[in-house]
């Protein structure tokens, strides 16, 4: 009988998840701590992790090829803060042509290997006066209502329910885990609502003014499939957005994605301690 399309990718997370496995030294039954998706720029946040292995996307079974410059392309598996940790050094986006099965695909090669707790951070445009560019957002909530949803098509026996709440899309514990580690290091953070939006062109002025409008604070292309799908498999997520820019019409000059790599890059100078500090904050938890 012909597999169906959900039996192929379950076998296929199982295979990506088993190389990597192999590829760290992991056995069958241990399971990894904590995953993190590094997006544009945010990569050498994964220098922090100790006696880790690098494995580019493209060796990996089945694993999809990140086309878009400032993301790296590579798992890394080590430890970090005593945790054992999967980092996503780049990820995949819709706007390069990716499925939404294809973008949250590592997400479910993380549950294979037992991740439980995952931090996804991003490059963000600031729709609100309150955040300014190098900021760093913890989102609160989201809004995803303009792109598709990734658990569209048939929800097999033993997955999550067939209509997620959304409410606790992003853990409270957390949140408030963040922004303590924060504070001790004296970096200024603040909770706010991140839009998903597809891409790959950045907002019109107007689309600016209809976003602030929906109440959200700050714009991007990623991340929220992604939280869909990791809270279906029972994960707890955390988000923090790097505000690279003032989305269009906050400010006089057109956003371009070499400034958004540039602030990334030193915002990933605060980050790194702080998501180091979530972790040693997880591992006494
Ligand atoms: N809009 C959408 N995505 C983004 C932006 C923006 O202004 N900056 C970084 N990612």
């Amino acid at each position: 009988m012909a597999q169906s399309k959900q039996e192929i990718s379950q076998s296929q997370v199982q295979r990506a998840g088993e190389f990597l496995r192999g590829e760290a030294g992991l056995t069958p039954s241990s399971r990894v701590d904590l995953g993190m998706v590094l997006g544009s720029g945010l990569g050498e946040v994964a220098a922090s992790v100790e006696s880790g292995r690098r494995i580019p996307f493209d060796v990996i079974p089945h694993f999809p090829v990140a086309t878009v410059e400032g993301h790296q392309g590579a798992v890394v598996l080590g430890t970090m803060g005593g945790l054992t940790v999967c980092c996503l050094q780049g990820r995949l986006h819709y706007y390069e042509g990716h499925s939404l099965e294809t973008v949250t695909f590592p997400i479910r090669v993380m549950a294979a290997l037992g991740v439980r707790v995952l931090i996804l951070t991003n490059a963000a445009g600031s729709l609100s006066r309150k955040f300014r560019a190098g900021d760093l957002m913890i989102v609160r909530d989201h809004i995803g209502l303009f792109l598709p949803n990734p658990l569209r098509g048939p929800n097999p026996r033993g997955a999550g329910p067939r209509f997620p709440d959304q409410s606790r899309a992003w853990s409270k514990r957390l949140r408030e885990l963040a922004a303590a580690c924060a504070g001790d290091l004296g970096i200024r953070i603040e909770e706010g609502v991140y839009v998903a939006v597809p891409g790959p062109s950045f907002e019109t002025p107007a689309e600016v003014r209809m976003l602030r409008n929906m109440g959200a604070d700050a714009v991007g292309m990623s991340t929220v499939p992604e939280a869909i799908v990791a809270g279906h498999l029972g994960m707890e997520c955390l988000g923090i957005s790097v505000i690279a820019n003032l989305a269009a019409g906050l400010s006089g000059c057109p956003a371009t994605q070499n400034d958004v790599l540039q602030v990334a890059d030193g915002a990933g100078t605060v980050l790194r301690p702080l998501i180091a500090s979530i972790c040693s904050g997880l591992a006494r938890m």
